[in-house]
């Protein structure tokens, strides 16, 4: 019998690659069809290993979800960008590779990103999605998420609407 070790861990500069291709898988399908292909690819194409390294480097936070010796998916975080809204931190970014989607890990990442944010003082928590990426408004919603506020992006010639939940401290 063999066992998989499944983490939660701060990224190191090492993942850099590893976190660049999940980020790149997981875009790709999550946003083909949504984001107009000329746009999603010059999304995709500035945050390659380079930016990853970088953002790491300079003690942006990021976590990983490591299941066995592969990095599953990721989570970004902080403070909360949008001054109007009124939550101490943010996740930006939560995504999992394709085949390592469905199975838990999600919510994994959420709470470990959840407890980092909370052990550093930012105990209230916001989100944004893009209202046409279904899976990802269900998985909000179904970890406790409320709707609390709307806005909108523009993606080249498309402009579409994203939704912001917030879970409170
Ligand atoms: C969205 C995403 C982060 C969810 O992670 P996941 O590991 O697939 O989700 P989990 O298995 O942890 O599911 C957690 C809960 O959300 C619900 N959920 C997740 N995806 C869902 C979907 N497509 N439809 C309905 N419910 C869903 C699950 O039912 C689950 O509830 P349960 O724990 O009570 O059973 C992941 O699928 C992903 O990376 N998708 C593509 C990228 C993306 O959209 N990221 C978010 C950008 S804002």
């Amino acid at each position: 019998m063999s066992t998989t070790l499944i983490e939660v861990r701060p990224a190191k500069a090492a993942d850099a690659t590893a976190v660049a291709t999940t980020h790149d898988e997981a875009w790709r399908s999550a946003y083909q069809g949504i984001i107009p292909g000329a746009e999603l690819e010059k999304l995709i194409n500035r945050r390659g290993p380079q930016w990853w390294d970088s953002a790491i480097r300079k003690g942006s936070r990021v976590s990983v979800l490591v299941f066995g010796d592969r990095i599953a998916g990721y989570a970004n975080y902080g403070r909360n960008r949008a001054r109007s809204l009124y939550y101490d931190g943010e996740i930006y970014e939560l995504y999992l590779r394709p085949e390592f989607q469905g199975l838990g890990f999600g919510r994994k990442l959420f709470t470990a990103a959840r407890r980092d944010l909370g052990q550093s003082g930012l105990q209230s928590l916001v989100v944004w999605a893009l209202s046409d990426n279904e899976s990802a408004v269900e998985f909000y919603r179904g970890l406790g998420g409320r709707a609390v506020a709307r806005s909108s992006e523009r993606f080249g010639t498309k402009v579409l609407d994203k939704v912001a939940y917030a879970w409170q401290g």
